[in-house]
């Protein structure tokens, strides 16, 4: 059976949408069948995987029912990678999102683009809203990328109680995945610090073993809108999402998730 996974935080620019791309351009090296799906209305994942170039179509269309399941899902490159755009156009599109995503009807829907993938990847919007808290009724897991920084980690607390919140009331099969840390640069170090000090205050199984070093070539293929492993430069970068697949996939395997 296929899995949903939200990939979540309450701060912007904590590397969700470099996650989600990235992610799963490595999960379908392992041979996973991957829809990407942008829940953000701003549409960081399109820009970011050059979808927009192909449509701007998406989910508005298809809950709207302008659109069907077929006419919204684009193959990517590879044949085991597709995506689906947020549709959002204009701004009555954003309110329409929210709106479907608090009724259910976006949770409904992705649960039957899921179908056929073993992986479905939801790049999110920050923050904590009733959309996202209805949203997680549909979705097994949670994946929160965290950058050590101070002001990221103050919100970690909330978060994973939002989790818990989602869990009593809406989901009860929903699995936190894990925390994973993004654009860690192991020569700073408040990094350092700040790396030690959450993996002491939370339990270390929340965490994913692979963190995500700061590199360049993940702004550079994001210039290019490109996932980094097509830049062909920088192993590093690509290993370390290929790490992380390889966690995921193993977790799953071994029936790993956390209730916490
Ligand atoms: N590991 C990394 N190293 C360097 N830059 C990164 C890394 N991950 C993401 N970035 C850059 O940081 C910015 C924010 O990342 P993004 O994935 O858009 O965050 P979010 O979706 O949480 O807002 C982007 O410009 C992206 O290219
Ligand atoms: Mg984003």
């Amino acid at each position: 059976m296929g899995k949903i996974v939200a990939v979540a935080s309450q701060k912007g620019g904590v590397g969700k949408t470099t996650t989600c791309l990235n992610l799963a351009v490595s999960l379908t090296g392992l041979g996973k069948k991957v829809l990407l799906v942008d829940c953000d209305p701003q549409g960081a994942l399109a820009a970011a995987s050059n979808l927009k170039r192909i449509t701007d179509k998406g989910l508005v269309q298809l809950l709207t029912g302008e659109l069907q399941e077929e006419d919204v899902v684009i193959p990517a490159g590879k044949r085991s990678l597709a995506l689906v755009g947020s549709g959002v156009l204009e701004t009555e599109d954003i309110f329409f999102l929210e709106q479907q995503a608090v009724s259910g009807n976006l949770g409904k829907a992705i649960r039957a683009l899921s179908v056929g993938y073993d992986y479905t990847l939801l790049d999110t919007q920050a923050g904590l809203s009733r959309g996202l808290f209805q949203l997680f009724s549909d979705v097994d897991s949670v994946l929160l990328p965290c950058t050590c920084k101070a002001t990221t980690v103050k919100t970690l607390p909330l978060f994973l109680k939002f989790i818990q919140q989602a869990r009593q009331s809406e989901n009860h099969r929903l699995k936190l995945e894990g925390v994973v840390l993004t654009m860690y640069n192991e020569s700073d170090p408040c990094a350092v610090e700040v790396s030690e000090t959450i993996q002491d205050a939370f339990p270390q199984e929340i965490f994913f073993r692979t963190s995500i070093p700061l590199l360049l070539s993940f702004e550079q293929a994001s210039l290019r809108a490109v996932p980094v492993a097509l830049l062909k430069r920088d192993t590093l970068a690509v290993q370390a999402y290929d790490k992380l697949a390889f966690e995921l996939v193993a977790r799953q395997k071994g029936g790993e998730g956390r209730n916490e």
